[in-house]
């Protein structure tokens, strides 16, 4: 499983709506694209490809002048909210080049987050930005983005099988009895993409001392679920009641955390993570467990990263119960990547001599 690659044609987290002020350009690299997030007078976020049309000068770099065009910082060429230049200042006696005008990126802005779309515009179809709710409406905690060097999927896998927290979570989050808890796997198409969604539910469960902390009761009905919403989104959910009493939204508690994972190129991502809860207290005391465990999986991440430049002559990998939902998952990205621009599928050899 070379983790060199990534689904271009998705939807990825370009960040927070805080996080692009008005008339505030912002750089990032997603996809292993220059991306401008441009939050322009209006108040609308838009996108574009962050090289000047002139000499590759990034955009980002560049301020807003009082006419609300963008100019960049070289030579001045200014930009305005669609993209166009209307500005040459070295030659205003000229007509704009016809081709001066931005390679915009589809763009999104919903429940506080922007996303952008770094692919192919034509292949949208159907797809959209999935909906995170929580994030907008319940008491949320945001912590600051994190740059992972490791392919996104490796974060995906590790959202997807629990079975990690014991032993790399030991002492915090992790035992080793909710690894046998028994795992339904469901696919299902959302938002026009194929998803995978891991689901144990468990009756009478001990949880580990922090959960008790968190939601009450030591012994609990416990549903909690792992779900690739997409490529750029992983959501969790937890919702835990006194025995026999899940189901009841009253007596529930629990939380819901969302990942999103932008690749910036193809051995490193963005990795940002939500914790939304109805409970203000209850979202502080959970963030403040978080860094801790957020370290030990870039630990773990980084590594495996490091260990895919080996050749994988001779190395195979063995397959556990737990990884049947990765599984699925890899093959929906690999499958999502076929249809990556400008890819070149190579034709199957033929075994036989022309
Ligand atoms: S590079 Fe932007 S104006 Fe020259
Ligand atoms: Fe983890």
């Amino acid at each position: 499983m070379p983790a060199n690659s990534y689904v271009e044609n998705a939807w990825y987290v370009a960040g927070r709506s805080s996080e692009f002020p008005v008339n505030q350009p912002k750089g990032l690299k997603i996809a292993g694209r220059p991306v401008l997030v441009w939050r322009t007078a209006d108040g609308k976020v838009a996108s574009f490809d962050d090289r000047c049309v002139h000499k590759r000068m990034p955009l980002s770099e560049g301020v807003v002048l009082q006419d609300g065009v963008l100019e960049c910082p070289y030579h001045g060429f200014c930009y305005d909210a669609k993209g166009q230049c209307v500005r040459i200042p070295s030659q205003l006696d000229q007509p704009i080049p016809t081709r001066a005008k931005l390679r915009p990126y589809p763009c999104v802005e919903q429940d506080g987050l922007v996303w952008v779309w770094p692919g192919d515009p034509a292949k949208i179809g159907d797809t959209t930005a999935p909906r995170t709710p929580e994030i907008a409406e319940w008491h949320t905690h945001m912590f600051d983005p994190l740059k992972v060097p490791a392919n996104y999927i490796l974060l995906i896998e590790n959202l997807m099988d629990i079975t990690h927290f014991y032993p790399l979570h030991d002492g915090n989050i992790g035992d080793i009895e909710q690894s046998k808890i028994p795992i339904e796997i469901v696919e299902e198409r959302m938002n026009g993409v194929d998803t995978v969604k891991t689901v144990r539910k468990v009756s009478n469960y001990k949880q580990p001392p922090f959960y008790a902390e968190w939601f009450g009761h030591p012994v609990v009905d416990r549903w909690h679920t792992h779900h690739m919403v997409s490529p750029g989104l992983t959501r969790v959910e937890l919702r835990v009641a006194a025995p026999g009493k899940l189901g009841n939204a009253a007596d529930e508690n629990g939380y819901v955390i969302h990942h999103s994972h932008t690749p910036i190129d193809a051995v490193s991502h963005t990795w940002r993570l939500w914790v939304s809860t109805k409970s203000e207290k209850l979202t502080a005391t959970i963030a403040k467990t978080f860094p801790a465990v957020m370290e030990e999986d870039m630990w773990a991440l980084e590594r495996q990263q490091k260990y895919m430049e080996f050749p994988d002559d001779g190395y195979h990998e063995v397959f556990l119960r737990s990884d049947k939902a990765l599984i699925r998952c890899r093959k929906i990205l690999e499958d999502m990547e076929k249809g990556n621009r400008g890819q070149v599928v190579a034709p199957p050899v033929s075994q036989k001599a022309a």
